[in-house]
């Protein structure tokens, strides 16, 4: 079991090669989900939150995370988790407040990157991330976000 350590934030390159060392090996949808959000959540500075939800049905439903407690369901289209499920498309919104139907969850959140979760061409789920601080994610951010995305993807293909 790799060690995971709160800490300096290196690379995107450093922290996708932590995920791949954590999750390699084994394939379990929740538990690495489990364990990738606790890597994001400690590993990259100033967030409130970081986890994943998973479609089931026609709603998404709240998966494992860190943070203060969620919203359950959202549905198809609501939010930015919803529209990322729509569009199929990484989300990255630098001011929350200024997105139309922003589901509020956690009201310290002021900016957040949502990626979704695509196996065979089919949305499946959502990767979540929030910062406290507005504007805190960059484009390179959001990419290394898509990147963990497709590893924790990859892991469970084994
Ligand atoms: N803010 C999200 C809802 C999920 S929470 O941030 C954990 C949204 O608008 O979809």
């Amino acid at each position: 079991m790799p060690s995971v350590q709160a800490g300096e934030f290196e690379s995107w390159d450093a922290l996708a090669q932590q995920a791949r060392g954590l999750l390699s090996g084994e394939p379990h949808r929740i538990a690495n989900a489990a364990n990738l959000a606790a890597l994001i959540f400690n590993g990259v500075p100033d967030l409130n939150w970081a986890g994943f939800y998973f479609v089931e049905g026609d709603e998404l439903i709240v998966g494992p995370f860190q943070g203060q407690p969620a919203c359950v369901r959202i549905a198809p289209g609501n939010g930015v988790c919803g529209t990322a499920m729509v569009s199929g498309e990484t989300q990255r919104v630098e001011d929350v407040n200024a997105f139309a139907g922003h589901i509020a969850c956690d009201p310290n959140s002021r900016s957040e990157v949502v990626v979704p979760l695509i196996e065979s061409g089919r949305v499946v789920g959502v990767l979540d991330i929030d910062s406290p601080i507005p504007g805190r994610f960059s484009d390179a951010d959001a990419r290394g976000f898509e990147q963990l995305a497709a590893i924790y993807l990859a892991s469970l293909a084994r």
